[in-house]
């Protein structure tokens, strides 16, 4: 395709499609009341509702619930939600989800809630052995066989877009290592997306959340232009993640611009109804973006970071284990991997420090990695993120431990514009250890 941008020129035996698929959006503040109707006019008579025990007892679990019986539909609670779920936390969520005998779902909470959830109406809808669907290598990465039953996502944070992809992620305990289930079957059939439900979030989770969206947009911009994918499979069989294409480039620049100009404001203002509305648009769009194009070395990074982190609280999340937030171990890889990889494609990371709000002018090709890193690093010390993977307590003895750490995620990682190796990636990880 060479229709929006010549950087999408068919290349010889390449895929000359992309295939978009996406929730029917509401956004909006207030809209969780419309979960009843919408749940009705799906012809929904019973759901399961996943959410976690910290929001079971809030206002956002209670207006949901309330639309439902005002729609006259009924509704099991399953709050035993893992926050960083894992295989037995899944197992766990369709076991409930099978006795449930619902005919939808519904999910009101973060990404780990939206996760379970898929999981849960997989597992119930298209029973099979867990690992059956698990990504392979790991697992045995079979295709879900048909559809699942209808899902209703209401996010409750603003960053981690999984009401908008098909995708659950979770921790393989006997590996210690976070794989997924990816599928465009599961992506939630209604994404209820309220901006008000960011009012009363801590600002140390709009700030991990938000970075996470703005990781999901810049590598959305950056993975590997899907004709030049090295899965060059097509129809049904063309992956979720397929790849950057042009779709995926305007939401994920929109979305860009969204957090250049609202992520600081949101993390340091709860009142700045603005800023924290403009976030969870940015959120959805990134959602869409990275659902199409695909994640890539942040977030492979930061799985091995997570997995061998050993004791990090953070003010705002649960205090019952050691737990990094998501989007901070995603963020603290960012600016070394921008660095490595603007070589490949300097004006789309050009691109994408414009749209973060970086003057770009006078800037050179050479330039692209250190004016992109720069603004990343700009928004980390605005919103009191750590300087690097250093600050965790990570140092050069650890580095050979984070490289293996990563390499599972080289299903991932294959996505990156760069080709990455056990060397690169220790590379990438020493140039991450501080920024500052
Ligand atoms: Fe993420």
């Amino acid at each position: 395709m060479a229709c929006c941008h010549a950087d999408f020129a068919a290349l010889e035996g390449s895929d000359r499609g992309f295939t978009l698929g996406m929730p029917t959006f509401t956004f909006g503040p207030g809209v969780l009341a419309e979960a009843g109707d919408n749940a009705a006019e799906l012809g929904l008579s019973r759901v399961a509702l996943f959410t976690d025990r910290r929001l079971a007892a809030g206002e956002h679990v209670a207006k949901v619930k309330a639309s439902l019986a005002a729609a006259k539909v009924d509704c099991a609670v399953y709050d035993d939600v893992a926050i960083e779920p894992t295989d037995r936390s899944f197992q766990d969520a369709a076991r409930f989800a099978k006795e449930a005998k619902a005919d939808g779902f519904v999910s009101v909470g973060g990404g780990s809630v939206m996760d379970t959830c898929k999981a849960a109406n997989l597992y119930a809808t298209q029973p099979a052995e867990f690992m059956t669907y698990v990504n392979a290598p790991i697992g045995a990465g079979q295709r879900v066989p048909g559809p699942v039953k209808p899902h209703i996502a209401c996010p409750t944070t603003s960053g981690t877009g999984s009401e908008t992809t098909g995708i659950a992620i979770f921790t393989l305990t006997s590996m210690n290592a976070k794989t997924g289930i990816i599928s465009r079957r599961l992506i939630p059939t209604v994404a209820l997306v309220d901006p008000d439900v960011t009012r009363t979030l801590p600002a140390h989770v709009v700030a991990a959340t938000g970075f996470d969206c703005m990781s999901h947009a810049l590598e959305s911009m950056t993975a590997r232009l899907y004709p030049r994918r090295l899965n060059p499979a097509q129809g049904i069989r063309r992956p979720v993640s397929q790849g950057a294409n042009p779709f995926s480039d305007a939401l994920a620049t929109q979305a860009l611009q969204g957090v250049g100009r609202f992520l600081v404001r949101a993390v340091n203002d709860a009142s700045d109804t603005e800023a924290r509305t403009e976030m969870m648009y940015a959120a959805m769009l990134a959602g869409i973006a990275f659902n199409a194009a695909g994640c890539h070395l942040p977030h492979g990074l930061s799985y091995a970071v997570s997995g061998l982190i050993k004791d990090w609280h953070v003010q705002g999340y649960p205090d019952d284990k050691s737990l990094l937030p998501h989007g901070m171990s995603v963020v603290l890889n960012n600016p070394s991997v921008w660095r490595a990889t603007a070589p490949t494609h300097p004006e789309r990371h050009l691109r994408c420090a414009e749209a973060l709000g970086a003057s770009t002018r006078g800037a050179t090709p050479e330039d692209a990695g250190e004016v992109l890193a720069g603004r990343v690093i700009e928004m980390m010390r605005a919103t009191d993120i750590p300087n690097g993977i250093g600050a965790l307590g990570f140092g050069e003895a650890q580095l050979d431990a984070l490289a293996k750490g990563a390499e599972p995620q080289y299903r991932v990682m294959k996505n990156a514009p760069i080709d990455v190796d056990h060397e690169v990636l220790t590379k990438l990880f020493r140039a991450a250890l501080r920024y500052w």
